[in-house]
């Protein structure tokens, strides 16, 4: 069969790195001439491209499987691939388990999806999980959105936090160039995109690899002077950047957000614990109090930034007064958006072997209670909003209301107003905000917002 009136299906778990890498899988499934098919049952190729932070997100992709599995056995020409992290830290013996598999492939190898495949049509069952070094993609990604783009800056983390199984997983920093990255975002401008999120594990470490330094010893290419670099894009509007790790957040970098009109006022920062004994157990090299400090820093400079992070409750050992700790800062600080979670105890990592973790009822409980202040906080958080005109950028329909688009602010809150989408897809919208709930806003349009002007 030719791959001409084939069709490919692939669900994405996890975070933007993987969602990153599913588009760059389905621009290279798409130059080989397969058709998109949203139903993985119609589909002759089926890809899952995997997470394994948490127990729960590896056990999601295991009950997908079977299913698939199961359909092999009336249709033998389908091919199964599994990708991603958990392809990573199981590799072969993932093979063992899901013998209809045809190809396992970690997410070093996204961009070599069309070489594996062949492989995989000339007949062989393939595992790819060596450590490579990615080569930059030259197929072209298919994107979800029209509007904002994921572009990857740095891939892979080399912290060794003791809860994490990423480094594992996706291997030590490789930074791409700052004239790969620049090249990168002018295509998606020229296409029409509005927005870029440059991404990364651990976003600050970008460049830390890439050759060359000041005279005064400092990285040539570090986040901050990559932002100055590609500031000026033309037709992108936004700039965001994600993940910032509190070990390496420096005051350059809030000036450079202060000063740069593109770069957006929110900030990604996961502090994961308030107790700095527990930060310490954990690896993260900072406490609370530096914590702190980056927060009053980004508020001095950008008064109504808004902050988002990540947590983690029931870390091994925390004891009451350790969580109370973290509520503290969850307090104190107010969050716009906190990803929580109950720690998980992932294989291969440190913190897993250690005897003192805690009972699954223990980190529920604590679960729900800092959730609980998640919420009341973000909704006080909300408030600031009502009756201001904020700029909203429009991505697409609201699904639940198809006379309402939705789009997001500076801040990256939801916000949903009337209007057709079809005038107002990509367009800075000036909105009065009417209505506000803890994680999303309503309001109504009040005029075509200015673009940035370019070059600064
Ligand atoms: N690079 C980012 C986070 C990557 S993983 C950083 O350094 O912050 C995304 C989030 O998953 C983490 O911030 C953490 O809150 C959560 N996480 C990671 N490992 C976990 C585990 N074993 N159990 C529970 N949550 C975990
Ligand atoms: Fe994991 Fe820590 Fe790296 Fe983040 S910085 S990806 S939490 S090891
Ligand atoms: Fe999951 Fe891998 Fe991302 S483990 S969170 S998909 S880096």
């Amino acid at each position: 069969m030719t791959s001409q009136s084939r069709r490919y299906h692939i669900t994405t778990f996890g975070c933007q790195m993987n969602k990153a890498d599913s588009e760059r899988m389905a621009g290279v499934l798409e130059d080989m001439g397969f058709i998109w098919s949203e139903a993985p049952e119609q589909a002759d190729v089926v890809l899952y491209n995997t997470c394994t932070i948490r127990d729960n997100a590896e056990q999601k992709v295991y009950s997908y499987l079977g299913r698939q599995a199961k359909r092999k056995h009336q249709q033998p020409d389908l091919t199964l691939i599994v990708a991603g992290c958990v392809a990573q830290q199981e590799g072969e013996s993932l093979l063992r388990r899901v013998p209809e598999l045809d190809l396992v492939m970690g997410p070093q190898h996204a961009n070599r999806l069309k070489d594996l495949l062949e492989q995989v049509f000339n007949g062989n069952q393939v595992v790819a999980t060596e450590p490579v070094h990615i080569f930059e993609d030259i197929t072209k990604p298919r994107r979800d959105s029209e509007v904002t783009a994921w572009v990857n800056v740095i891939y892979g983390c080399n912290e060794r936090c003791t809860y994490c199984v990423v480094p594992n997983v996706r291997g030590v920093e490789q930074s791409r160039t700052p004239e790969a990255i620049r090249a990168e975002m002018e295509t998606l401008g020229q296409q029409g995109f509005k927005e870029v999120t440059l991404l990364g594990q651990n976003i600050d470490a970008y460049g830390r690899d890439l050759p060359g330094s000041t005279p005064e010893g400092r990285h040539l290419h570090t986040l901050t002077d990559l932002l100055y670099f590609v500031h000026d894009v033309p037709s992108i509007e936004r700039i965001r950047f994600a993940t910032s790790h509190p070990r390496y957040f420096t005051e350059r970098l809030i000036a450079a957000c202060a000063e740069l009109p593109k770069v957006c006022e929110h900030f990604h920062i996961p502090f994961q614990s308030g107790d700095n004994d527990i930060l310490k157990a954990m690896s993260r090299g900072y406490t609370h109090e530096r914590y702190r400090r980056i927060i009053d820093t980004i508020r001095r400079y950008m008064p109504d930034a808004a902050i988002s992070a990540d947590a983690i409750v029931g870390f091994p050992g925390e004891t009451e007064e350790q969580f109370q700790h973290t509520m503290d800062l969850v307090e104190d600080i107010g969050f716009d958006l906190l990803n929580t979670a109950a720690y998980s105890p992932r294989p291969g990592t440190p913190a897993a072997a250690w005897d003192n973790q805690l009972s699954e009822e223990e980190k529920s409980d604590r679960l729900q209670r800092i959730n609980h202040l998640v919420s009341i906080k973000a909704a006080e958080r909300s408030q600031r909003y009502f009756d201001r005109v904020e700029e909203v950028l429009v991505e697409v329909q609201n699904s639940k209301d198809p006379n309402q688009v939705m789009g997001r602010t500076r801040g990256n809150r939801l916000t949903f107003f009337t209007g057709d989408i079809a005038e107002l897809k990509g367009q800075l919208v000036k909105v009065k905000i009417t209505e506000v709930r803890a994680f999303s806003l309503t309001g109504e349009a009040v005029g075509v917002a200015q673009a940035v002007p370019v070059g600064v």
